[in-house]
């Protein structure tokens, strides 16, 4: 075997979050035709085509090449079914258009970053590894959280350390960086961590950085803009009677994906309250995941 498949073999470990809860969800329903915006390992993919044999067009988006390379190994065993996409789930219309595809029958978001990039110490998502601050999903976006943090002006560096972080101390760490940035450039996660400590403290059972990190992260990636691309445009192409699924891992994302199913008349709610892990999960991000399904209406409903 060789390493690159040794590698990926290891990376099938990973545990996809609320899993039993996502299948029994769409239980007795027969899908033809199935979207998941967010493949990543592809753990939620497998699981769904080992219950739903009859689908006969899966297509999967994925904005991380490597997550799509390794999609592609794993859902091996369903090729000539299975369509892969390394694209940002803000364009499902273009790939549906493309592949001539009006309407799926079920579609499935499981938002954020996954574990294979976050436990990847050179993608600079972590703060437990030093690397250089990239936080990209998508090799192919041209800024990095490193341009931000040495570019950007203060008072756009608060903001969204406010907006995205939900940072209290958001003012005092945007001056704490200018700052510092004026004397050496902050190259990697651990400059970052040690401008910041004088501001957040040391490190404590939640890491006083977490916040930051995640504002980092959603900014470079235009996350909340995606979300709520992707959601209106895959409200549009769901088939009447179809089922939307959505992971969320914070409250910025919950927020958006709660109001835009329970704003949009088209959509029937089937979650009144957030489906969240049981005790026995063992994805430890499970922890503060919630999972909301919103069905079509028909047209005369
Ligand atoms: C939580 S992981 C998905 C894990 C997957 N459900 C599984 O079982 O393996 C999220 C994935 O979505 C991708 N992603 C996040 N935002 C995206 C977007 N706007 N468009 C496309 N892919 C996105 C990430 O690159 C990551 O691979």
């Amino acid at each position: 075997m060789n390493q690159k498949r040794i590698m990926l073999q290891q990376k099938i470990k990973h545990f996809p979050v609320l899993l039993k809860e996502f299948i029994k969800s769409f239980e007795g329903r027969k899908i033809e035709v199935f979207l998941d915006g967010t493949l990543g390992g592809a753990g939620h993919a497998r699981a769904i085509l080992e219950a739903h044999p009859e689908i006969v067009t899966f297509i999967g988006l994925d904005q991380d090449k490597t997550a799509l390379d390794l999609a592609n190994e794993n859902l091996k065993p369903w090729m000539g079914r299975v369509n892969l996409f390394h694209e940002n789930f803000k364009n499902l219309d273009k790939v549906l258009d493309e592949m001539n595809i009006e309407f799926c029958d079920a579609m499935f978001f499981d938002l954020g970053f996954s574990s294979m990039q976050i436990d990847e110490p050179k993608r600079g998502f972590s703060f437990r590894y030093d690397a250089e601050l990239d936080m990209r999903m998508d090799q192919n976006i041209e800024i990095t959280a490193k341009e931000i943090i040495n570019t950007w002006p203060e008072k756009k560096l608060e903001e969204i350390f406010r907006e995205y972080g939900e940072e209290r101390k958001s003012k005092r760490v945007a001056r704490e960086i200018v700052e510092k940035r004026r004397r050496n450039k902050i190259n990697t996660t651990f400059d970052l961590i040690k401008v910041l400590e004088p501001v957040l403290g040391k490190r404590r059972r939640i890491h006083p950085v977490t916040k930051i990190f995640q504002a980092l992260r959603i900014c470079v990636n235009d996350e909340l803009n995606s979300l709520k691309e992707g959601l209106n445009k895959a409200i549009l192409r769901l088939k009447e009677d179809g089922i939307l699924g959505v992971i969320s891992f914070h409250s910025l994302e919950d927020r958006i994906v709660k109001h835009t199913l329970k704003d949009d008349e088209t959509l029937e709610v089937l979650t009144k309250k957030p489906i969240r892990a049981s005790f026995e999960e063992k994805n430890k991000r499970a922890r503060s995941a919630k999972m909301r399904f919103a069905k079509k209406r028909k047209k005369n409903e």
